[in-house]
């Protein structure tokens, strides 16, 4: 049995000492304050054995990681009709780019830049009766965990400084692809990103995604199809302009947030989810990609 252990207790070890830990993201004023020395990782092998280091019960703004999980919701709700308004090519471009949405005439590039994430809100408030209530209640059951909450500060403080998604989501609406109204569907998409949860709920709520569409419990919430198609996307579009370097470093299907938290899994074998709050220039966790990137090289093991 690989000593996963023992690597991980290793690589936060080696973070806690590295001084070069990447600059916290403040554009959201009420991220900005969080303790840069914070590190931590959770892993859940396919057999539910579950593997701590560091801070890894401490929570955290999970921000674009729930892009993966509202996808999922949607995914599972609407079907391939997704597609017809949302592509699935990387973007090549920052998280929050505006200028590809307008030369494609509305259709983003794919679910996971801010653009692409906004269409996913808008099917989930056409389609959920109580859409806050039960995205919320989707992320618990998929965790097996009750205590998860959004953090109103995060979503109120988003809110207040959100000019490019209301940018992003008006772009849409000139072009008729929302169809909610801008405020609602924002509304939704920030309390999505200020979800506030820990490694251990992240690797737990991503163990559909390496286990055919199967959460810990056995309950089905994706076809195999469904689930191919978007470790698809986090490994090609997961990381942005970023999403090459992912692949060339690390080799697994994954997905970042600026809040520091970085899910990444090994179909049939492993998912684990690291936070750390610094960011490289790109917005993505910048020991949490190293930390994925000693991972796969000390086990050997990767999807190539
Ligand atoms: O919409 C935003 O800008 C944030 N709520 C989420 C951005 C994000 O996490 C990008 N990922 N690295």
């Amino acid at each position: 049995m690989i000593g996963y252990q023992n690597i991980i207790d290793n690589i936060a070890k080696a973070a806690k000492k590295n001084k070069d830990k990447g600059k916290i993201a403040s554009y959201i004023p009420e991220l900005a304050s969080i303790d840069i020395n914070k590190f931590g990782i959770h892993l859940i092998d396919a057999d539910n054995n579950n593997f701590s280091t560091g801070d890894a019960l401490e929570g955290f703004s999970i921000q674009s990681v729930s892009k993966v999980l509202s996808l999922a919701h949607s995914f599972g709700l609407v079907g391939n009709d997704l597609w017809k308004r949302i592509d699935v090519e990387p973007s090549g471009d920052p998280f929050n780019h505006l200028s590809l949405l307008e030369l494609e005439n509305g259709i983003p590039r794919n679910p996971f830049i801010n653009a692409g994430a906004i269409v996913v809100a808008d099917i989930l408030v056409s389609h959920l009766k109580n859409p806050k209530k039960d995205f919320l209640n989707f992320v618990q059951k998929l965790a097996n965990d009750k205590t998860i909450r959004y953090n109103e500060k995060v979503a109120l403080s988003e809110k207040k400084t959100g000019f490019r998604n209301y940018a992003a989501a008006n772009l849409l609406k000139s072009y008729g692809n929302l169809i909610n109204d801008v405020d609602t569907v924002l509304d939704f998409y920030f309390h999505q990103c200020a979800l506030e949860m820990n490694c251990k709920q992240l690797a737990s709520a991503f163990f559909i995604f390496m286990n055919h569409g199967k959460c810990q419990r056995g309950k089905s919430y994706l076809n195999i199809n469904q689930v191919k198609r978007i470790n698809a996307l986090m490994l090609t579009c997961g990381f942005y302009d970023e999403a090459g370097e992912f692949a060339f470093e690390v080799g697994l299907p994954g997905k970042s947030g600026v809040g520091g938290g970085i899910v990444a899994l090994l179909p049939n074998t492993y998912c684990i989810a690291t936070w750390s709050p610094g960011l490289n220039p790109k917005g993505n966790s910048k020991l949490g990609m190293a930390a994925l990137e000693e991972l796969t090289t000390r086990t050997g093991h990767s999807i190539f």
